[in-house]
């Protein structure tokens, strides 16, 4: 598929998220390419009149949201949000996802969980019927790299994955940070049996500080394809 009719795909199921937001409503804003189509369908409809607060799941998508001039909140001012919109690495039929490809897990899951509803935005590409394609980021503390390292192949391994554990890096010298100041390391899994034991078993460990499944957060994934839009959950709370 070209690069343009993906942008377009991702644009429509923007706009359908972009659907549910009324004035009044306090919105988290994912980050990455999709979920950068709904900041600009919130800009617009913000400029004709739409009153939201916005709390950004990154520096990037902050950025963006500051160029439209939309109200910008925190977690700390404002600890409840009506809904979150974010896109997806990887989405499965039960709506677990597999994010942090951009890097911006952990705010991303803070987020989320801070709202009432999470409806994640893709295009079909993301559709998996085993999550574990798409490599799983694991953010972890700097402290004991590679310790860390090893408790996630081993509890990676008891889950019954296998497969290459690796530090994200920006170049062969420069380790990949997170906005929170931590290194990512990449799952290369291909398929993951047991979603949820594999997450408990990274959140068992000490210098995980946390993972790419999110699982049980997401209410609708809003799918773009070239045949149109498909909902799988619930949009509606
Ligand atoms: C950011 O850390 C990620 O979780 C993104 O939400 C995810 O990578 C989807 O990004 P795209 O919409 O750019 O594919």
């Amino acid at each position: 598929m070209d690069h343009s009719l993906i942008e377009s795909l991702k644009r429509q199921a923007a706009e359908q998220a972009a659907a549910l937001v009324r004035s009044g409503m306090k919105l988290g804003l994912g980050t990455g390419s999709t979920a950068a189509h709904f900041v600009d369908c919130i800009g617009e409809k913000a400029r004709a009149g739409l009153d939201v607060i916005c709390v950004p799941t990154s520096e990037r998508t902050r950025i963006q949201a500051e160029g439209w001039n939309l109200q910008l909140s925190t977690l700390d001012e404002t600890p409840e949000l009506d809904l979150t919109v974010d896109g997806a690495d990887e989405f499965d039929s039960a709506l677990r996802l597999i994010k942090g490809g951009g890097g911006a897990l952990l705010r991303e899951k803070i987020v989320a969980a801070a709202s009432k509803r999470m409806v994640v935005i893709t295009d079909a590409s993301k559709e998996v019927e085993r999550l574990g394609r798409y490599k799983l980021p694991v953010e972890v503390d700097r402290f004991g790299l590679n310790a860390t390292r090893r408790h996630i192949e081993e509890a990676a391994r008891a889950c019954g994955c296998q497969g290459p554990v690796v530090q994200r890096k920006v170049d062969d010298e420069t380790e990949f940070m997170t906005d929170g100041g931590h290194p990512i390391f990449d799952c290369d899994f291909r398929v993951i049996p047991d979603p949820e034991g594999l997450a408990r078993a990274l959140n068992a460990i000490p210098g995980v500080v946390e993972h790419g499944l999110f699982i049980g957060m997401a209410s609708a994934v809003i799918i773009a394809d070239k045949n149109g839009i498909r909902v799988v959950g619930q949009l509606e709370s």
